[in-house]
């Protein structure tokens, strides 16, 4: 099994996932944090992308179940020879991997490559398209600031358009009880939002006093994200997360982002540094979770 999309997956197997990372986040809080659950497994990441936070915290997930790791980088690889991604998958598993978690820019090569493996895939962010463990780790951050997601209200905003992100958590969001708006100028917003179970609004200010999250995107310039709208001056005036704008959220309300964060853009010094800005809670959670999904698809022990 493979775990590439929140698109439909059960409430029950999303919680499930949140209750087994809360088990490793109390694992991870151990003096030697480490499980032998995994022991003589191999988990091969394949980045073909740019990353930060998805590539280390897989890799510290690994080592933390005593599986090894073995890493692909797309620079320095025999693409640059002509091998296709089908050979460089096959490759991959020929030496031995057990499982392969897979970020591509572009959209399906997940799924791609999970139909010329045997291994299970896990989707690690395909362009503008699923990013599911970045969803379950953010329903674990509020599910445990604020006991459940059920009646929660998040506003999503930003470049919802080019982002991944946004359409991995509008599903697990929602299947877990939150209910969604999206935020952004018609620009931003999804060329169809049809199937998407969320409303949208293109007026932040408008919407500030109704939330209980703020789950802010960057502008995906390398998606195109720049040339939908004037000015990046007019998008801050608009829907940069400043400290006033901050201040008129609830006095429970918190703020959510995916990283990496263009401060000054969508998110002011000053918020992001807010004990109600939960961002280095999200990539703390990112461990355990991806613990949680590497143990539940490589059916580990104990
Ligand atoms: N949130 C996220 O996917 O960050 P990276 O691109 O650094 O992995």
């Amino acid at each position: 099994m493979s775990f590439l999309t929140t698109r439909g997956v059960p409430r029950r197997d999303l919680e499930e996932i949140l209750d087994l990372a809360e088990e490793f986040t109390e694992v991870l809080s151990r003096p030697i944090p480490k499980v032998p659950a995994l022991q003589g497994k191999l988990v091969a990441n394949l980045f073909f992308e740019n990353s930060t936070r998805t590539r280390l915290s897989f890799e510290r997930a690994t080592r933390a179940l005593s599986a090894d790791v073995m890493s692909f980088s797309a620079g320095g690889s025999s693409l640059s020879k002509g091998e296709s991604l089908k050979d460089t998958a096959q490759t991959i598993e020929a030496l031995g991997a057990d499982l392969m978690v897979v970020r591509h820019k572009a959209t399906g090569a997940p799924w791609r490559i999970a139909g010329w493996v045997e291994c299970p895939v896990v989707n690690a962010g395909d362009g503008a398209h699923q990013h599911p463990t970045q969803a379950v780790l953010d329903c674990l951050t509020l599910r445990q600031r604020f006991g459940s997601l059920d009646g929660l209200r998040v506003a999503i905003v930003g470049d919802i358009r080019h982002s991944r992100v946004a359409r991995s958590n509008v599903f697990a969001f929602t299947t877990l009880g939150a209910r969604v708006i999206l935020v952004a100028p018609k620009t931003l917003q999804p060329v169809s939002s049809a199937g998407w179970p969320a409303d949208t609004a293109d007026d932040l200010d408008a919407v500030l006093g109704e939330v209980d999250v703020v789950y802010l995107l960057r502008i995906q310039a390398e998606r195109g994200g720049m040339s939908v709208f004037p000015s990046l001056p007019e998008y801050v005036s608009r829907y940069g997360l400043t400290p006033e704008r901050f201040a008129r959220l609830s006095p429970e309300g918190v703020v959510l982002h995916p990283g990496p964060m263009n401060r000054g853009v969508e998110i002011s010094d000053t918020v992001a540094a807010h004990p109600r800005a939960l961002i280095l809670d999200q990539v703390a959670n990112g461990v355990a979770i991806r613990m949680a999904v590497l143990f539940a698809l490589l059916g580990g022990k104990g």
